[in-house]
């Protein structure tokens, strides 16, 4: 789907880490250090022809040997999951691109960190961090069922700081407490289902947030009218019908670019306007980057006008 380099990896392990979830350590098949990454970060995995799938790192960034991730079977799902849980052995390759962060944990005094389900993953290295940096932080971390929450035991370190709360035994999270009367200095860090992360961006004082969406946050109905692109480097002009996306229109006129989940969520067709006022529909920027309108992901977003001018 695009054209830059990606690296074989080689399934080295391959265990339950809860009911549904399943944990995947990748080494390089030759022994070779892996490309660095910090908490957040995600690999895109290349799971076969259209197949193409983020996950969040979840190991110690430090550990340069190998990278975990932990995978969901999602019965609902776009297969992706479906194939890693059925198809992927301990010894098969697997081939990934470098990995990429949309989701960096910002230096701060104090942390708040929410997890949802699956969204613990992103999570799991900043808590080492913010707790190597000697910051204050707490984890709420909420599932279905306790059976269902990965990493429990990994997080039994951390006391007192980590507040598990599986739904059925304590109900829906319970985020006044967490996100209430927060000092200054406090960042908050949310992963995980899209109610979850709604409740928590009403419940958010602005700019505390930083949040990852695994799926397209609900957009407003409509798709907007017709505009045109300028494509700055070569000068062409090129017409996006109502029912097109940008980046299918720059693909169509022959012009290469990078893409991945084509649903506005893992940032890699994010490009630089140049004019134009972009209609942001993706669920990634934050307000500040969508108020500055540098950026658009043109997977999805379109044009509050009749003209964008695009660094392509
Ligand atoms: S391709 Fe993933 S955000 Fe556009």
């Amino acid at each position: 789907m695009t054209s830059y380099d990606d690296i074989e990896l080689v399934v080295e392990g391959r265990e339950p880490a809860a009911a549904d979830v399943l944990l995947l350590t990748l080494r390089h098949p030759l022994g070779a250090d892996l490309p660095a990454w910090e908490p957040g970060a995600h690999v895109d995995l290349l799971l076969g022809p259209g197949l193409e799938r983020q996950y969040s790192l979840c190991s110690d960034p430090a550990d340069r040997s190998a990278w975990r991730i932990a995978v969901l079977r999602e019965p609902d799902g776009r297969g992706g999951s479906a194939h890693v849980h059925r198809r992927m052995r301990e010894g098969d390759k697997v081939r990934a691109r470098e990995p990429r962060n949309r989701f960096p944990l910002e230096p701060a005094r104090r942390y708040r960190f929410v997890a949802g389900g699956i969204g613990i993953t992103p999570i799991l290295p900043m808590l080492a961090a913010a707790d190597a940096a000697g910051a204050d932080w707490t984890l709420l971390y909420g599932g279905r069922t306790r059976a269902t929450m990965a990493f429990t035991g990994e997080l039994a370190r951390y006391g007192e700081r980590v507040t598990l709360a599986p739904e059925d035994e304590t109900g829906l999270l319970d985020l006044p407490p967490v996100l209430d009367g927060l000092p200054p200095g406090t960042l908050v860090y949310c992963c995980g289902p899209g109610p979850l992360l709604d409740a928590v961006e009403e419940r958010c004082p602005p700019g505390l947030l930083r949040t990852e969406r695994f799926r397209p946050k609900e957009q407003g109905s409509g798709t907007g009218g017709a505009f045109e692109v300028v494509l700055a480097r070569s000068g062409r002009t090129l017409s996006v019908p109502p029912d097109m996306s940008v980046l299918d229109a720059v693909r169509g006129a022959g012009v290469e670019v990078l893409y991945s989940c084509t649903e506005g969520t893992c940032g890699t067709c994010e490009t630089d306007v140049l004019e134009g006022e972009p209609d942001h529909r993706d669920s990634l920027l934050t307000e500040e980057e969508r108020a500055c309108g540098e950026t658009m992901l043109i997977c999805v977003s379109r044009c509050r006008g009749r003209r964008l001018v695009l660094d392509l």
